[in-house]
């Protein structure tokens, strides 16, 4: 039986695959389903400092490919989220979690980091730099010197473990300098990557959007996102350094989507839509699945293949 077993850092997982924050993840009854189930970790909601109601419904859709959203981070608060991870420490602490944080200012990513850093938390925290839904908030992410400017702050007295959530990009231009400032972080690893900011899609039998904030406008996910994080994953592994690991996101489907995004660098495999569609019973499928095909390329274990993409002599 092949062995989906993985690290993240100092963390060991038993296997590759756990929920993208946003999806089955938003309360208890969500979380206590993710624990249950087959995934080897899980993470909580993006919050911010205070509950949010996010915006206004409906702002998910279901697309033939995949889905569009503008939540808008509805989240519990940071406490609600941090409760439940400590409680979950003790009662599985061979178990590790990740807790996702998505402060609308520098300000409330610094209380909330701050808090964390206070706390019994001893798991993995994640830096949210990449929500494209908060009207008036730009994605971090994409502004290089903020992004630099953010992690200078949050490095000045945060000392766990920290990740990064990135936007996807589009040019190795973009790849090298974002790789390039991550580098000089002691980042544990990059997520990689959220949705595909701001797309849009109509409605054909009424020639209207398909969501109600921003005009239509929301994050894309799915198997529309499956190439760009394949690219970015790819991108990354290859110009982080090896302290940082790159968590895979976008377009996980079926076992042989996992394991393209592991050939491609991943040491771990979120899923959001599908997640979304099929609910937390999608674990053992895709654990199923993935195994069947490592055992059909001869792999043993996640490390035989990870980051191990073929790829075209160059023509002379
Ligand atoms: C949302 O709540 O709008 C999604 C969060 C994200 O994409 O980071």
């Amino acid at each position: 039986m092949a062995q989906l077993a993985t690290t993240i850092g100092a963390f060991h997982f038993d296997n590759v695959l756990m929920n993208a924050s946003g999806v089955h993840c938003y309360d208890l009854t969500q979380l206590h389903e993710l624990e249950q189930s087959e995934a080897g970790s899980l993470t909580t909601k993006s919050a911010t400092s205070a509950k949010r109601l996010g915006n206004p419904e409906p702002r998910y859709a279901k697309l033939a490919l995949g889905s569009i959203n503008s939540m808008g981070l509805p989240n519990e608060g940071l406490d609600y989220y941090l409760d439940f991870a400590l409680t979950h420490q003790q009662q599985l602490p061979d178990q590790p979690i990740f807790m996702s944080i998505a402060g609308l200012t520098l300000e409330d990513n610094i209380a909330m980091a701050q808090k964390i850093e206070a706390s019994d938390f001893a798991g993995l925290t994640e830096l949210n730099l990449s929500c494209p839904n908060v009207p008036g908030k730009p994605q971090v992410g994409y502004d290089f010197d903020r992004t630099k400017y953010v992690l200078d702050t949050i490095f000045e007295f945060f000392t766990k473990p920290l990740g990064v959530k990135l936007p996807p990009y589009f040019d190795l231009a973009q790849f090298d300098e974002m790789a390039a400032i991550l580098n000089q972080y002691p980042l544990v690893y990059v997520n990689t990557i959220n949705s595909l900011g701001n797309g849009l899609w109509v409605d054909p039998t009424d020639d209207t959007v398909v969501i109600k904030p921003k005009g239509g406008f929301g994050g894309i996910g799915g198997q529309y996102a499956k190439p760009i994080a394949l690219a970015n994953v790819r991108a990354f592994s290859q110009r982080l350094k090896p302290e940082i690991q790159v968590i895979g996101t976008g377009g996980i489907y079926n076992g042989r989507d996992v394991y393209d995004l592991i050939l491609c660098g991943a040491s771990m495999v979120q899923v959001g839509s599908a997640l979304y569609e099929e609910g937390p019973s999608i674990f053992a499928r895709l654990k199923q699945e993935l195994a069947a095909e490592m055992q059909a390329h001869g792999y043993h274990s996640i490390e035989d293949f990870r980051g191990k993409l073929k790829i075209m002599d160059a023509e002379a």
